[in-house]
């Protein structure tokens, strides 16, 4: 049996396994803004322990990665819903959320694409971002 619906963090998804005693567990909308959530879970299911955030870098490759597969067969990416405002140093003033605001509003793909390099890139490097 496979449990699935609202498993959105590792602790969830030991409750879930624990409460149910299904055999596994499947994640939906959770990876959709988050795929890292599946090696997190993993992890602490295994060891008890909340694994840390991935870089900046990884983050903006994976979603460039994402988007170019994207563009590549639909010739448009997906809205981003991905979770721009808990990314890393972007709580602060709400960058995140303007960002995807933003990038959410533009009127090609190109553009998407180097509007995400260019806030990661900043992110990365610790430059004060304008809200
Ligand atoms: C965009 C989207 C598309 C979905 N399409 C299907 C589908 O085609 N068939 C299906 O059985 N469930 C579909 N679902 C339901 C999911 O498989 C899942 O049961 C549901 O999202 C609850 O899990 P979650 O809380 O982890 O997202 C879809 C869910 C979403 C958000």
């Amino acid at each position: 049996m496979i449990a699935n619906g609202d498993i959105t963090t590792p602790e969830k998804a030991r409750h879930v396994l624990e409460y149910t005693g299904a055999d596994g567990i499947m994640i939906g909308r959770a990876a959709q803004g988050w795929p890292w959530i599946f090696r997190e879970i993993a992890h602490y299911l295994a060891n008890g322990t909340i694994l840390p955030e991935p870089p900046v870098e990884e983050i903006r490759d994976t979603l460039l990665g994402i988007w170019t597969i994207c563009m590549n067969f639909m010739e448009s990416t997906p809205a981003c819903g991905w979770r721009a405002n808990t990314f890393p140093g972007t709580a602060k003033a709400g960058r995140g959320a303007v960002f995807r605001d933003q990038v959410n509003r533009a009127e090609t793909v190109e553009q998407q694409l180097a509007m995400t390099r260019e806030f990661f890139d900043r992110l990365a490097t610790g430059e004060e971002m304008a809200a």
